[in-house]
């Protein structure tokens, strides 16, 4: 078995700031005062005039209000780089990228992927693209693209077929009319043992070809990494840290503790420095019921489902910064972690305490009030 897979995903991101998303002028413009129950639609407060940024939020607010959100979706609080992350298996996202494209310097679609396995010849599989909400981008097409190659120590050694890859990836982003990579081949990599001189050196080689054709690179790093930062950085738009699953099955607990999130970002720069706007610190939009049969990740509908089947109230943990309750349902009980407005702010703020951008795993994932607070 081949242990060393090329890049599993090769997920592509458009900045915003140079495209135009159609705004969605008739979610903005319309007003549903009168209806409570409505799910999700703008008013005229932000989530900090209606006083629900708390530590104490009362279970029915979440409930009730969380699809409420402040009508100016082009206002922006936090002032650094935003990469909000889309994926095909929760079309909400796309949504989402709708509504408050204003908040965000760059998505990113993960809709490529490189097969993994032992397949010789491998395809960027852009039949998952999503063509009618990219055609609201930009105009795009569907040609398919194939790349032949096997594992990173091939394509270390390879010229050729570095040459195939690199023409597979520009040649899909010019298609598509895409501004680059988000590149995650980090972990598999270094975590499989392939030496991390030669991961560096693929992605440095990725990353020059692609500039060299104005597309940029963002790599998704591992959190508690921060060795090769340096050799980097010159090649990188960004790195999108991913800040997140401290805790599992095994170990439940909060996902991202704070003091954990400020570590990993200093481990990658030490000092105060221009160059940490580079890094964007991982939010997750999506939480975990840890049940005494294990559990899962839970999406914002779930979370609110629970929540409102157990009416339990939340809990705050000063030590990780997070909030949790504890479900008991005739189902079976659990301790359900998932973000809150006022443990969000909490991260913005340390983001911008540090100087760092932030990227969020995933925008269908969250709920909309959440996006008041960008
Ligand atoms: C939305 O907020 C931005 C920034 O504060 C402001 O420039 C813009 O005029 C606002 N748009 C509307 C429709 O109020
Ligand atoms: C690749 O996978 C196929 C089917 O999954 C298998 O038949 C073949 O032997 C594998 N080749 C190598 C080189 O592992
Ligand atoms: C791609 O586009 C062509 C022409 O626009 C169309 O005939 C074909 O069915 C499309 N293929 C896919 C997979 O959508």
């Amino acid at each position: 078995m081949n242990i060393f897979i090329l890049i599993i995903s090769v997920l592509l991101f458009i900045q915003l700031s140079e495209c135009t998303l159609s705004p969605p002028k008739d979610r903005n413009t319309k007003k549903n005062k009168g209806k409570v129950e409505t799910k999700e639609s703008p008013i005229e407060q932000d989530v900090f005039s209606r006083l629900l940024v708390v530590k104490n939020p009362k279970t029915h607010d979440i409930i009730r209000k969380s699809g409420y959100y402040f009508s100016n979706t082009t206002r922006r609080r936090f002032s650094g780089e935003v990469l909000g992350y889309i994926t095909p298996w929760n079309n909400n996202g796309l949504e989402v990228s709708k509504i408050f494209h204003g908040k965000f310097t760059m998505l990113s679609p993960v809709w490529l992927a490189f097969s993994e396995g032992n397949a010789s010849t491998y395809k960027l599989s852009t039949y998952d693209v999503q063509k009618k909400w990219l055609k609201e981008i930009k105009a795009a097409n569907n040609r398919s693209h194939y790349v032949k190659t096997n594992d990173i120590i091939e394509l270390y050694s390879d010229t050729k077929r570095q040459l195939s890859l690199i023409s597979a990836l520009t040649d899909t982003a010019k298609n598509f009319h895409f501004d680059g990579y988000v590149l995650e081949i980090w972990n598999q990599f270094v975590l499989t043992g392939v030496d991390a001189q030669i991961v560096v050196t693929v992605i440095q080689f990725i990353a020059h070809q692609l500039k060299n054709n104005n597309l940029d690179t963002i790599l998704a790093v591992p959190p508690s990494r921060g060795d090769q930062f340096d050799q980097l950085s010159p090649y990188l738009k960004a790195f999108s840290l991913m800040t997140y699953d401290y805790s599992s099955i095994q170990r439940p607990g909060p996902n991202s503790p704070i003091d954990w999130v400020r570590e990993c970002v200093e481990l990658l720069v030490p000092e105060e420095s221009p160059k940490r706007a580079q890094i964007l610190l991982g939010l997750n939009f999506y939480g975990y019921n840890y049940t005494p049969e294990g559990g899962k990740a839970i999406l914002g509908s779930e979370y609110l489902k629970i929540l409102e089947s157990s009416n339990e109230k939340i809990q705050w943990d000063d030590n990780s910064k997070e909030h949790f309750f504890v479900a008991k349902l005739s189902g079976g009980s659990g301790i359900i972690f998932y973000p809150t407005l006022y443990s969000i702010l909490h991260r913005l703020d340390l983001a911008a305490e540090l100087g760092t951008g932030i990227s969020i795993w995933e925008l269908g994932q969250g709920l909309h009030y959440f996006y008041d607070l960008l």
